[in-house]
């Protein structure tokens, strides 16, 4: 991608808006930008690291069994009515009456709506087990959105739902997703603890929550030898339903023995914009984000430092050239700006490899090289640079 080309449009200052690091980071770097209260909208580099995160948790939901569906967010309230959760959820709902003047709930979660598709599909213990899950926008009406995509009132989640026979199926399909989010997680570069948690409004009998330690998380965990007390972020909650939805929603199939019997459920959600925001939470510094190559907007930025020298644009233009036809994901700063402003917005935005392109370092066929993690230059042969940026995204 060329930076002229594509929408990046960079704050030089801390918005006051923001009160926490990644809120004002993304914002800064323009990754998102604030619609209303709790609604943001996601810009290419943004959208791009989302997009990522998505793909490492498909990735691992499939290697684990799971089959992705798509489930409508407008759902009737009367679905919600046959669990009692359209009381429970009362002052998180977002609701509206359709032109026949039913009422409708924009999905804050979607166990109702899934429970009541595979209920009328499910027949007998041959059918099952089934694990089904999505990756989709929710809606909540939080009473205190806040931190910008940390807390918002529409967010993505991915959602998975398991139906067994049995608590011991059951159990099988919990550790298996237990396993999968611990892939997610590490894959994105966090750190993160898993622990036992409070079911709240899902019900069941047992649950784990991921927490990512954060100075501005809103939760409490014990962490690591020291056993000293963190703020963290949640990250993700899964629950053991039991037959909570299966019962009231009628999701039965006939055992081995043509006895009708409850399905037993499963659910298993993950926050992508809290993972998001999170990752930038533990990976900064006073000049901005510091991206894992997993997960960054693009692996390498190449700097074009004298945009109207005709040589250092040609050899740009190669590297940028031979870089994608490798399959490695490029940014070129091609901007008729000043270097200390393009050096300024790399290391905010904090691809994690820069090259540089100057006249001066040319003259003597030489290019720079600065992983972003570490700030190290090094100076490199121009014509060996994909090879020693090959070796650094191993
Ligand atoms: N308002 C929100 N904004 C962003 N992400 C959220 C929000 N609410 C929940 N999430 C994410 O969705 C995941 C599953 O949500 P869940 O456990 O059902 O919600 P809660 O913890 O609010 O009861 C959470 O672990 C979190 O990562
Ligand atoms: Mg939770």
């Amino acid at each position: 991608m060329r930076w002229s080309n594509t929408y990046i449009p960079t704050l030089r200052e801390d918005p006051s808006d923001a009160e926490v690091a990644s809120h004002k980071l993304m914002l800064r770097a323009g990754f998102i930008r604030r619609l209303g209260s709790g609604a943001y909208s996601y810009l290419p580099l943004g959208l791009r690291i989302l997009r990522n995160i998505e793909n490492i948790i498909r990735d691992e939901m499939n290697a684990a069994g799971a089959s992705e569906v798509l489930l409508p967010a407008m759902q009737p309230a009367e679905l919600w009515k046959k669990t009692d959760r359209f009381k429970l959820l009362e002052e998180i709902l977002i609701t509206y009456k359709d032109r026949s003047g039913k009422l409708n709930v924009f999905g804050p979660t979607h166990e109702e709506v899934i429970t009541d598709l595979v209920a009328r599909d499910i027949r007998s213990y041959r059918d099952l087990p089934k694990l089904l899950y999505q990756i989709q926008t929710k809606f909540r009406d939080e009473p205190r959105p806040r931190f910008g995509v940390l807390r918002s009132k529409e967010f993505v989640m991915k959602d998975a739902y398991s139906f067994d026979k049995d608590e011991k199926g059951l159990e099988v399909i919990y550790k298996k997703m237990h396993e999968a989010y611990r892939r997610i997680f590490d894959r994105c570069g966090l750190e993160y603890v898993s622990v036992e948690a409070d079911s709240g409004f899902m019900g069941g009998s047992e649950s784990h929550e991921f927490m990512a330690p954060a100075s501005c998380g809103e939760d409490k965990v014990i962490c690591g030898k020291d056993k000293k007390e963190k703020a963290a972020i949640e990250l993700g909650h899964i629950f053991k339903l039991g037959t909570k939805y299966s019962k009231p929603l009628g999701a039965r199939y006939l055992d081995e023995d043509g006895k009708e019997k409850d399905a037993i459920m499963g659910c298993y959600g993950i926050g992508v914009n809290r993972i998001f925001a999170a990752v930038i939470e533990q990976n900064n510094d006073k000049d901005g984000m510091i991206w894992p190559i997993a997960i960054a907007p693009y692996q390498v930025l190449i700097i074009v430092i004298d945009p109207a020298d005709k040589d250092v644009v040609k050899e740009s233009e190669r590297i940028y050239k031979e870089l994608i036809d490798s399959g490695i994901e490029t940014i070129l700063d091609d901007r008729d700006e000043r270097p200390g402003i393009k050096f300024k917005d790399a290391d905010l935005i904090g691809f994690p490899l820069k090259v540089t392109v100057g006249k001066k370092s040319l003259k003597e066929g030489k290019v720079e090289l600065k992983p972003r993690k570490t700030q190290k230059t090094s100076l490199h042969p121009s014509n060996k640079i994909i090879s020693v940026i090959k070796d650094h995204l191993k």
